[in-house]
């Protein structure tokens, strides 16, 4: 393996350390001095603008290069590119990803309490996960940066989408993963792409400790969530949805939290936005996760965010199966900006949401069901208003965890759940029917169905 050449000249961004504000080399995760995470900065902004262009010319050019047939203006995440770091054109990795589509959710809007609901639907991506936004970036400067291998330890997307990034990029890709822990589906995919594929006998904070050591010693590119370029490529999405919502904020966003790299990308992207004149207030930012998986929800609700609480993390939304998430500090400085909050949700409640965004004709994967069950709960809590305006991050497709959701129609997947639980589950729960290859047997379900 042939070390790489970094490029150290001074360029529109930087890596600034989120504790104590010491500038990062750009190859670079941790600060120097306080090993705290690294951000992207871009220190021109604040006298010019990204280009020197104002919000209403950014808006423009993001919307004409929608009819633009360049490969790099094709793809959802580039569109935006003067809103990321710099990257020379010949060297980006992209697939196309971004441009994914926000739904309107009327039966779980209803289900929910709210008068409108939005999802951002990001499974919606080319390997079927919101990882591809931040992949292109990292996976782009990686290749740029002259590493020939990348690494991740992964609960399943961000493997998937590494490997066909790194794929696409010419480059090797290490995967390290939770023995049995994850979606075969996701399993396959790194597989499919010609990954080095690594089930270890731990769970996912296992294998970021192994991953951690082994990027020490080797000249391996580490594209976890703490890169700091993923972020910025993840912070697309944000800017994208409020295109779609013609630039007006909505009320509330809810996002799922795992290692929480998202809320803390798309709480940079609205700070940004609003900074740069592109709003002119925030959305309140709040995160979910499931109860066996619950860091962030401890950590605010025991020490008032004080310090990270670590939990043994246990969860069927296998995506989300994360108990000391890395970047706990930034998605706990974006709920407090933007006066979000945190909440946890059970196994069941998980289920059935992922149920009703699938009866919607939509669908999602576990972990992204999290964000209706916990709008279900803010709205009977209060925190969310009956009238307010909220958009769901759904972060993975339908066909990420097929596993779950043919347990979850068969009644397999909470055996021994209580009778009111059983009554609940039912109601959603549409088990695929075996019969004889009779026009009669079929037409009787018909009619039984209408009744
Ligand atoms: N939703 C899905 C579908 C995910 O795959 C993940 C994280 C999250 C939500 C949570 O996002 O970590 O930024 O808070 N998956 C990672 C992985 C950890 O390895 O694929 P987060």
């Amino acid at each position: 393996m042939a070390e790489p050449a970094i490029q150290t000249r001074r360029s529109v961004s930087e890596l600034r350390c989120i504790g104590c504000g010491m500038t990062a080399l750009p190859d670079r995760f941790r600060c120097e001095h306080c090993r705290d995470l690294l951000e992207i900065i871009y220190p021109g902004w604040e006298e010019r603008g990204p280009k020197g262009l104002t919000a209403a010319a950014l808006k423009k050019l993001w919307r004409d290069r929608r009819l633009s047939l360049d490969s790099i203006d094709q793809s959802g995440v580039w569109r935006f590119r003067e809103i990321l770091p710099e990257i020379p054109q010949p060297q980006i990795i992209t697939i196309k990803e971004g441009n994914t589509p926000v739904y309107e959710l009327s039966h779980c809007a209803r289900s929910a309490g709210v008068a409108q609901l939005l999802a951002k639907h990001q499974g919606m991506n080319p390997t079927g996960s919101f990882k591809d936004t931040g992949m292109t970036v990292a996976a782009s400067f990686a290749r740029q940066a002259g590493y020939r291998w990348v690494a991740c330890a992964s609960t399943g997307n961000t493997s998937a989408s590494m490997a066909a990034y790194a794929a696409r990029g010419g480059l090797h890709s290490l995967v390290l993963i939770p023995d049995g822990k994850i979606s075969w589906s996701k399993l396959s995919q790194s597989l499919d792409y010609g990954a080095i594929t690594c089930q270890l006998k731990t769970d996912f904070d296992g294998c970021v400790r192994v991953l951690n050591e082994v990027v020490e010693r080797m000249p391996v590119y580490l594209l976890n969530s703490v890169n700091p370029y993923r972020v910025e490529g993840q912070k697309t999405a944000a800017f994208e949805l409020l295109e779609q919502l013609d630039w007006q904020p909505p009320d509330h966003i809810i996002v799922p939290g795992g290692n929480l790299a998202n809320s803390s990308a798309i709480g940079k992207a609205l700070r940004e936005m609003k900074q740069l004149g592109f709003i002119s207030r925030l959305p309140k930012i709040s995160v979910i996760q499931a109860e066996g998986a619950n860091p962030l929800v401890r950590t605010i609700r025991e020490n008032g965010g004080e310090r990270l609480v670590p939990v043994h993390a246990e969860t069927m939304a296998t995506a989300i199966r994360i108990g000391n998430p890395a970047s706990w500090k930034k998605a706990l400085r974006v709920i407090t900006e933007s006066e979000g909050t945190v909440e946890q949700v059970s196994e069941i409640e998980i289920a059935i949401a992922k149920a009703e965004i699938g009866a919607e004709g939509v669908g999602c994967e576990p972990a992204s069901a999290v964000t209706l069950a916990g709008l279900k709960k803010l709205v009977k809590s209060g925190f969310v208003k009956r009238d307010e305006f909220v958009v769901l991050v759904l972060t993975g497709h339908v066909l990420k965890d097929s596993e779950f959701t043919l347990k979850f129609h068969r009644g397999d997947l909470f055996l021994g759940a209580h009778e009111s639980e059983d009554v609940a589950l039912k109601i959603h729960q549409r088990a695929p029917l075996v019969l004889e290859p009779s026009v009669d047997a079929v037409i009787e379900l018909l009619r039984s169905a209408e009744k």
